[in-house]
C-alpha cells in the first residue's frame, strides 16, 4: 500500500509540473515582451490583427493570418503555399498549442513577416497570444 501511495504521488507530482509548465508557457513570453516594454495585452487588439488583411505588393493579394489558420480556429487550416494541413490552433480542442516558447517565437516571426510583411512588434505579438489563448 505504501508503495502504491508513492507511485501515485510521483505520478501526480509529474501530472501537475506538466500542466502548469504547459499553462506557463504563452504566460512566459508574454512577460518576455513586458520585459521589453510591451503590455498590458489585449485580445480584442489580438482579434482585429488576426482578422485584418495586408496587401501583398509582389503578388498583388490580400493576406491575413487566416489565410493559413482559417477562420475557425477550432478547425484545421490549410497552408496557402504548399497545402500542407495546419492543426487547429484553438487550446479548447488541441491541447499541444502555445506550449512551447521556441516554437512560437519562430513561427510568430516567420508568419509576421510572411503576412503583414515585416516582423511583429512585441505589443502584437503579445496581443496575437492574448486572442490565440482564449480560443
Ligand atoms: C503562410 C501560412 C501561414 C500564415 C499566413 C500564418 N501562419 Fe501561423 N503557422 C503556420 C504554420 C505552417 C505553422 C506551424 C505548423 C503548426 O503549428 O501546425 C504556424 C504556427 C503558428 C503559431 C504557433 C502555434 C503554437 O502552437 O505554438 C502561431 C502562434 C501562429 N502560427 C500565429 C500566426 C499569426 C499571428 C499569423 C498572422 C500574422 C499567422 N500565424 C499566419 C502557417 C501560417
Amino acid at each position: 500500500m505504501k508503495k502504491f501511495f508513492l507511485m501515485m504521488t510521483t505520478v501526480v507530482c509529474g501530472l501537475i509540473i506538466n500542466l502548469s509548465a504547459n499553462a506557463g508557457s504563452v504566460e512566459s513570453l508574454q512577460s518576455d515582451y513586458q520585459v521589453q516594454g510591451a503590455g498590458p495585452f489585449s485580445a480584442a487588439a489580438g482579434e482585429t490583427m488576426w482578422q485584418k488583411e495586408y496587401l501583398d505588393e509582389k503578388s498583388g493579394k490580400q493576406r491575413s493570418c487566416q489565410t493559413c489558420h482559417g477562420k475557425d480556429l477550432t478547425r484545421s487550416g490549410k497552408h496557402a503555399r504548399t497545402g500542407k494541413v495546419i492543426e487547429p490552433l484553438a487550446r479548447s480542442v488541441n491541447s499541444e498549442r502555445l506550449t512551447e516558447v521556441k516554437f512560437m517565437k519562430k513561427w510568430l516571426k516567420r508568419n509576421c513577416k510572411w503576412t503583414v510583411g515585416r516582423e511583429c512588434s512585441a505589443q502584437e505579438k503579445g496581443d496575437f497570444l492574448e486572442y490565440l489563448k482564449g480560443q
